[in-house]
């Protein structure tokens, strides 16, 4: 018996080490230590062994199975970092590889141009704000000198959620905000979407626009236009004129209309400017003291300037767009133009 183990084992011990794969080894495994193995079916013929001599071969018998477990764990984990590595070198990563077809996105030609409008007006140490756009006819209106019933409603008339709130007409309600939070001197930029219910080809319903105010002691028409000046310089190119034409706003006195001239003809006349040489980019004036005082400042003491202007149409006019609904159907080609 003692004998038959020993063959055994030697017998197992080589099939162990003679092994090339871990499936390999478990067929292996199943044949000499499984439960209808050789080594199951040497224990089974121990009722043959005589009751003293049986502690003595069971002794073997455990001997031998240790030792052929022993082989199998120590050769499974040599063929397992075998394996790995064969894994490894066939799966190796090229990390030199150029991808050809990788699709980047695009700032929106809007995002670019506000972006482009902010940095101008921080650098000149203006801060940027923000208000809601769901806003209260109050602020909206009221304290901009626009009352109840004033005819001045009707050019921006918009979406009201109830009797005092609305989507905001433009981002001047942003001006009374601040002015109620802080004291001058105050130099802000508010980009934000408003909403008129307009829609053609030069319009849309939900727009951008970018706010300006100054307030501080001794701030005149002056300061404005070299503000606007600098700006327009800056955003279109060197050689931009502005001129100012009155106009009227209710939260502004004197008012005017901002005119460029035409970036693509550069005052000459073309389809752009219609022949004009000149190009509208945005409303403004000395803030209206009336508006000083509903937000709590002295207007003796303090005056101030305020522009608005909207985005997509700076965009439109830096870009030569025709057609404002571009802007708002994100067609991957024209977005891609832009990169
Ligand atoms: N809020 C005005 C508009 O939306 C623009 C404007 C802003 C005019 C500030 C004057 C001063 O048309």
């Amino acid at each position: 018996m003692k004998e038959k183990i020993e063959i055994l084992m030697r017998e197992a011990l080589a099939a162990v080490e003679a092994c090339e794969s871990n499936a390999d080894l478990g067929k292996v495994k199943v044949k000499y230590l499984g439960k209808s193995g050789e080594l199951t079916a040497l224990l089974r013929g121990m009722k043959d062994v005589p009751a003293d001599q049986r502690p003595v071969i069971g002794g073997y018998v455990n001997e031998a199975r240790d030792a052929i477990t022993a082989a199998a764990e120590s050769k499974e984990k040599t063929l397992k970092a075998k394996e790995t590595e064969e894994k490894m070198l066939k799966e190796s990563i090229d990390v030199t590889y150029q991808p050809t077809d990788v699709k980047l996105g695009s700032l929106h030609p809007c995002t670019l141009v506000k972006n482009e409008i902010v940095d101008i007006f921080t650098s000149l140490g203006f801060s940027v704000a923000q208000g809601p756009e769901v806003e209260l006819d109050f602020f909206n209106f009221q304290a901009l000198n626009i009352p109840k019933d004033h005819p001045a409603r009707d050019m921006q008339d918009t979406f009201y959620l109830g009797d005092e709130m609305l989507l905001r007409t433009h981002t001047s309600p942003v001006q009374v905000r601040t002015m109620l939070d802080k004291k001058p001197p105050i130099r802000i930029v508010v980009p934000g979407k408003v909403y008129r219910p307009d829609d053609d080809a030069t319009h849309s319903p939900m727009f951008q626009q970018i706010e300006g105010l100054v307030v501080d002691k001794h701030i005149t028409l002056c300061d404005l236009k070299g503000i606007l000046s600098l700006f327009a310089k800056e955003l279109f190119d060197k050689n931009t004129k502005i001129r100012f034409r009155p106009s009227y706003f209710p939260f502004t006195e004197p008012s005017v209309e901002v005119d460029v001239t035409c970036s693509q003809c550069h005052g000459k006349g073309c389809r752009l400017c219609k022949g004009t040489g000149w190009i509208e980019v945005l409303g403004a004036g000395v803030v209206n003291p009336k508006v000083l005082e509903n937000c709590g400042i002295d207007s003796n003491e303090y005056s101030g300037f305020a522009f608005g202007m909207g985005i997509e149409r700076i965009t439109m006019i830096k870009y030569g767009i025709p057609d404002m609904r571009i802007l708002f159907e994100n067609d991957a080609r024209f977005l891609r133009s832009f990169r």
